[in-house]
């Protein structure tokens, strides 16, 4: 599929610009909007380790600052052989901006491994349903 394939060269391209020098693991993350758009993000650290940015929470970031609220696709890529599942608060966040048909794509260097549904990720999960939004 031609917009998986994008989605996975975006977040290649992001992942290589990656500010990992702590954990010394590169992320690199792409949201595809319905319309089409897609953003990149990476992991951010620093010297005080907890404020460090998810590659997830980066793209995620991205996309809102350019005006765009709604995740089609997110794709999250990194090295090694384990599945670079995002962490919980990312979890939540791309369950902020998913639609019921959102998938969250995780990928090695050779390609996506694994995809999964919002609700597989983060199950009775707590959203702008609660607040009535
Ligand atoms: N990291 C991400 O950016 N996304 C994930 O899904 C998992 C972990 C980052 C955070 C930190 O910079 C490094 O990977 C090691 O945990």
């Amino acid at each position: 599929m031609k917009s998986l394939d994008s989605l996975f060269a975006a977040a290649r391209a992001a992942q290589a610009n990656a500010y990992a020098p702590y954990s010394r693991f590169q992320v690199g993350a792409a949201v595809l909007t319905p319309q089409g758009r897609i953003y990149g993000g990476c992991n951010v650290e620093n010297a005080a380790y907890p404020v460090g940015v998810c590659a997830e929470a980066s793209a995620i970031s991205a996309m809102v600052c350019a005006g765009d609220n709604r995740i089609s696709e997110i794709l999250v890529v990194g090295d090694g052989d384990t599945l670079v599942t995002p962490c919980g608060a990312c979890r939540q966040r791309i369950s902020e901006f998913s639609i019921s048909s959102t998938r969250i794509h995780i990928a090695g260097p050779g390609g996506v491994r694994h995809s999964f549904t919002p609700d597989e990720l983060l199950p009775h999960s707590f959203g702008p349903k609660n607040l009535g939004v």
